[in-house]
């Protein structure tokens, strides 16, 4: 086996981008488009990787630390082009690879096969380097060859003939590199060109006939990310295929649906229409999230619906349990098994035991809610007194009659029953009644007194 390094390319501005986060940091698919280029290294087999920062690159840095945490920096102070990129990566190298890779990072689409597939193409040649064909070439370099067809250079959009503008056959912008033919070329670069930089895409012309391109047939592999319309179509891209791969996996997917890089699914999950699935989010066997919902770094157990537009971040949800519609689950929200969150209710920092059920119109904030407890519609944990968050806890089998504010620090005992309408400001024991609101009064008859009155003005 030849030993591959990976040089990843990630120090540009991203100028056309007008942006203030570094290019290379901006998601598709959830990922940004950096970690894409990071993940297809590691799947094609470099065993050590290297990325060329500059542009916001602490920031780069501290991104792709936390995702490969084998991964080496090169700092490019001032970005020269990509032939100087490329050479100050390889200043970091070891001696030990026969073989580069070198990767851009704002091709996010590229697939590891195709670098697979370069390496068998190249063999022993000095350079391979991935081309494809484009409908729409522009700001893209061509690929010019010779009569036999073979690659000899690669021209710059900037820099080209209006016959050579013409040419469909565009770089890609990835090679496969002899270690030790790069070291020496790249050493010999020059800037004489329209943009003044020192262009990785001259080891073409310098291999001498001896380069070998690998023409893509899927053209979004080779798709760069140098505009915001650009990186929408990246994205629109990277959403079909997931959804793609999904189905194939055994989900179903009802119409435009969002599933994050990262995601993962169960078996015989159903998505229905415009359902976001976000970040690192998990999807047990057999669960329905129905439409618009949006979930984000959560976790649902198998069997779990999730009704229309409910929002779930950083939450984890039991065995079949029943989510919405229009909830909303909060960061450390646990659902436990069988529980049931209905309408309008916000759940934040609670843990739920199995069972347990909240139905309507209700906030529950630092709480630990028993088994098989029930919280009536409207109630609210005040668990915010303006200075410090407190805690409730509401034991098993606890009934909370609907409209009561439970004001925390308070705790109910198991098996307490709250009337309706409480303001709840004491701790209860095992079966206690809890009433706390004003004693209702009747009088008879007196309705009629009262709208005698206002007929007269008197009220
Ligand atoms: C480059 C190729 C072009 C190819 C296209 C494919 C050159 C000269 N041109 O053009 O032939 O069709 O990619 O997408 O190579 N970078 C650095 N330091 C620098 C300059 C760039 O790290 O000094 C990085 C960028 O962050 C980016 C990558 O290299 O990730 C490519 O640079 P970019 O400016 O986007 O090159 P293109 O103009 O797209
Ligand atoms: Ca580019």
């Amino acid at each position: 086996m030849t030993r591959l390094a990976a040089v990843v390319l990630a120090a540009g501005k991203g100028t056309r981008l007008k942006t203030a986060l570094p290019k290379v940091l901006h998601p598709i698919g959830g990922l940004p488009m950096v970690l894409h280029a990071l993940r297809t290294a590691q799947r094609a087999g470099a065993s050590e990787r290297v990325v060329v920062v500059g542009h916001g690159a602490e920031q780069v840095e501290a991104v792709v630390r936390s995702f490969d945490p084998d991964a080496r920096f090169a700092r490019q102070i001032e970005q020269r082009g990509t032939g100087h990129a490329a050479a100050t990566g390889l200043a970091a190298l070891t001696q030990g690879p026969e073989r580069v890779l070198i990767l851009s990072g704002d091709c996010p689409l590229l697939r590891p096969e195709s670098l697979h597939a370069l390496r068998a193409a190249t063999g022993d040649r000095p350079v391979g380097f991935l081309s494809t064909e484009l409908e729409d070439p522009t700001g893209y370099g061509r690929v010019v060859r010779d009569e036999q067809r073979r690659p000899i250079r690669v021209v710059e959009h900037k820099d080209a003939s209006s016959d050579e503008l013409r040419i469909r056959e565009v770089n890609a912008g990835i090679y496969d590199v002899d270690l030790a033919f790069l070291r020496d070329t790249t050493a010999q670069l020059q800037s004489d060109n329209a943009q003044g930089e020192l262009y990785l895409t001259e080891v073409v012309e310098r291999a001498a006939g001896e380069a070998q391109a690998f023409c893509l047939a899927d053209p979004s592999e080779a798709m760069g990310a140098n505009t915001r319309a650009e990186l929408a179509a990246l994205q629109e891209e990277a959403w079909d295929r997931a959804a793609g791969r999904w189905m194939t996996e055994g989900t179903t997917i009802l119409g435009r649906c969002h599933i994050d890089e990262e995601v993962q699914l169960g078996q015989d999950v159903t998505l229905h229409p415009g359902v976001h699935l976000r970040g690192r989010t998990r999807v047990g066997d057999g669960c329905v999230v129905d439409v618009g919902s949006v979930l984000s770094d959560s976790e649902l157990a198998e069997g779990v619906v999730v009704h229309p537009y409910s929002i779930l971040e950083q939450a984890k949800v039991g065995p079949g349990a029943q989510i919405g519609p229009f909830a909303r689950l909060r960061p450390a929200a646990d659902l436990g098994p069988g529980t049931k969150v209905g309408n309008f209710v916000e759940v934040k920092k609670s843990r739920l035991g199995p069972g347990a059920k909240i139905n309507h119109l209700s906030y529950v904030g630092d709480a630990e809610v028993g088994a098989e407890v029930n919280v009536g519609a409207g109630t609210i944990t005040c668990n915010y007194d303006g200075f410090a968050k407190h805690l409730t806890r509401i034991g098993d089998g606890t009934f909370v009659g609907s409209n009561s504010t439970l004001v925390a620090p308070v705790e109910l005992g198991p098996g307490t029953y709250v009337a309706a309408g409480s303001t709840v400001t004491e701790n209860s024991a095992r079966d206690d009644l809890v009433f706390g609101r004003a004693r209702q009064e009747v009088k008879p008859g007196r309705a009629k007194a009262v709208r005698e009155a206002a007929r007269r003005g008197k009220i």
